[in-house]
């Protein structure tokens, strides 16, 4: 018998970052099964991969059980962005803490590595700066980020309950800020926001001062990350800080953005929104010993 390929699931497979991977899975050699709900992924992201007879793409939300025979899962569903993360906070929270729960029974039935998205949003509003692993994090659990923030929170804890409990191999990746192509246009997160308002001519609007800071990492360089982390000894089981450590402030990313598109924008204040935090970091020492 030929060699077998490997099997792997990317839930929100068809979202900025989980078309990304299931491209460079596939590029990889591994056959992969695209599980999504199409709440804020679209088939457009994963066009180009429909033809191949190595990717297949399944409509599902991973709130409801998963039954499918895989070597192993990256669970990326989640919405990202706080538009669209409070559009139905009870949904997001149920994404997050129930497909957690049934991607995990369904790595523990197959044995199967399983690699959690997690965010620097569990570190909410950071007093310690920038943010190692080991910091626990400044989180308000009633506020309107607190669906995506806590349940990203609880998602880890089932991730480590599960691993302590059943020796399950797990992965968790904590991702900070990333762009590049496929964001979607209107999910107000500032790149894309400004790089739209510029190109459109609109005002660039800016919350707060401006001064507060952010990281931003290129999405090749984050999904690098991700399959180094799957790649890695079992032993490995993160959380693992991913993500760019240079901060750049929100104003001087305007001002870039107007310099490299061109655009007559004029940048307007807006206020803060509520529990937005001022500098947010990763301290990415953990990846580079163990990812390089
Ligand atoms: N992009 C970033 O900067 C960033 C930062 C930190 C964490 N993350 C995490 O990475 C993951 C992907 O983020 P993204 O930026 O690609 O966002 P995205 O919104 O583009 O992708 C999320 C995908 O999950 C799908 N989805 C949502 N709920 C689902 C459900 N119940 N069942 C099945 N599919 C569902 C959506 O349709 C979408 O395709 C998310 O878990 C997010 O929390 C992203």
């Amino acid at each position: 018998m030929s060699s077998v390929r490997r099997r792997i699931i990317v839930t929100g497979g068809a979202g900025f970052l989980g078309s990304h991977l299931c491209e460079r899975l596939i590029g990889g050699g591994a056959d992969v099964l695209c599980v999504d709900n199409y709440f804020t992924g679209r088939k457009e992201n994963v066009a180009s991969l429909l033809p191949l007879p190595q990717f297949e793409a399944m409509r599902h939300d991973i709130t409801h059980p998963l039954f499918v025979e895989v070597d192993e899962i990256y669970n990326l569903a989640c919405p990202a962005s706080p538009i669209h993360y409070q559009f139905d906070p009870v949904q997001t929270t149920k994404t997050s803490v129930i497909g957690a729960i049934n991607m995990l029974g369904l790595a523990k039935r197959l044995k199967a590595r399983i690699f959690q998205a997690s965010t620097s949003e569990v570190y909410g509003d950071p007093n310690l700066h920038p943010q190692p692993e080991s910091y626990r994090g400044n989180v308000n659990p009633i506020g309107p980020r607190a669906c995506y923030d806590e349940g990203k929170r609880c998602a880890e804890t089932l991730f480590f309950d599960y691993f302590r409990q059943h020796q399950l191999k797990i992965r968790v990746a904590r991702i900070f800020n990333t762009y590049g192509p496929r964001m979607h246009p209107n999910d107000g997160r500032v790149v894309s926001n400004f790089i739209v308002q510029a190109l459109r001519g609109a005002p660039i609007t800016l919350y707060g001062d401006g001064t507060q800071t952010r990281a931003f990492c290129y999405v090749d360089d984050l999904v690098d990350g991700f399959v180094k982390l799957m790649a890695a000894p079992d032993t490995i089981t993160g959380p693992i800080n991913l993500g760019n450590p240079v901060e750049t402030s929100i104003v001087e990313l305007a001002g870039l953005v107007i310099e490299l598109t061109g655009s007559r924008s004029k940048i307007v204040p807006r206020s803060l929104p509520v529990d937005d935090p001022v500098q947010r970091c990763p301290d990415i020492t953990e990846a580079e010993r163990i990812l390089g």
